[in-house]
């Protein structure tokens, strides 16, 4: 398969908030109980053509072979607001990425995360940040493998486990 990264056109909006929409049901929504992995279809259209047509936003589209073929994975990303505290850090934020399965292994997650990478160059970044459930393992190794190195960890309780335990 030969692979073309394009940076979503308003027009694109659907497919990139289908490949939104799979990355939910099988990421968030498997594993946060609280997250509303329904949420890109039913309330997704203002935000992902935002990401869109924003100045300081990214979509991207990995598509099969040409400009207009099939969608196989898509990237968001955005430019955080200055932070007073860390007055010399222009971060940008990779929110959200996610290959077909059947694509997953062939170097479109790696190709994707390049065109962000100089993205966030072009716009004047000097860090760049991504989350990820830790649960993910996946997810966690092909970032690793990108250059992004764990910083901060974010730690949780069910606070309904403390009535099981009492
Ligand atoms: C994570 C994801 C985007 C990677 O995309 P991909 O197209 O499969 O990745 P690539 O084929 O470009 O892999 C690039 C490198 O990462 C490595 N890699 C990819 N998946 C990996 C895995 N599961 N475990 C370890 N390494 C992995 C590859 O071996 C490759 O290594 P190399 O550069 O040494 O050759 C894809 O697996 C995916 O969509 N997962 C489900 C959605 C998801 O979890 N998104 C992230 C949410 S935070």
């Amino acid at each position: 398969m030969s692979l073309v990264i394009t940076v979503a056109r308003v027009e694109d909006v659907t497919a990139l908030i289908q490949s939104a929409a799979s990355l939910f049901q099988e990421d968030g929504g498997q594993r946060d109980p609280f997250m509303d992995a329904n949420w890109p279809t039913r309330n997704g259209l203002d935000y992902y053509l935002g990401m869109i047509t924003s100045a300081r936003s990214l979509a991207l589209l990995a598509r099969r072979d040409s400009t207009e073929g099939t969608v196989v994975g898509h990237l968001t990303g955005q430019m955080r607001a200055p932070n007073e505290l860390r007055p010399n850090a222009v971060v940008a934020e990779l929110v959200s990425m996610r290959v077909t399965e059947e694509q997953r292994g062939h170097g479109v997650g790696a190709k994707l995360v390049e065109h962000f990478f100089s993205w966030a160059k072009e716009q004047g970044a000097n860090q760049a940040t991504v989350s990820a459930y830790a649960s993910n393992t996946d997810a966690v190794c092909f970032y690793q493998g990108r250059g992004f190195q764990p910083e901060l960890i974010g730690l949780k309780i069910d606070l309904s486990s403390l009535d099981q335990q009492a």
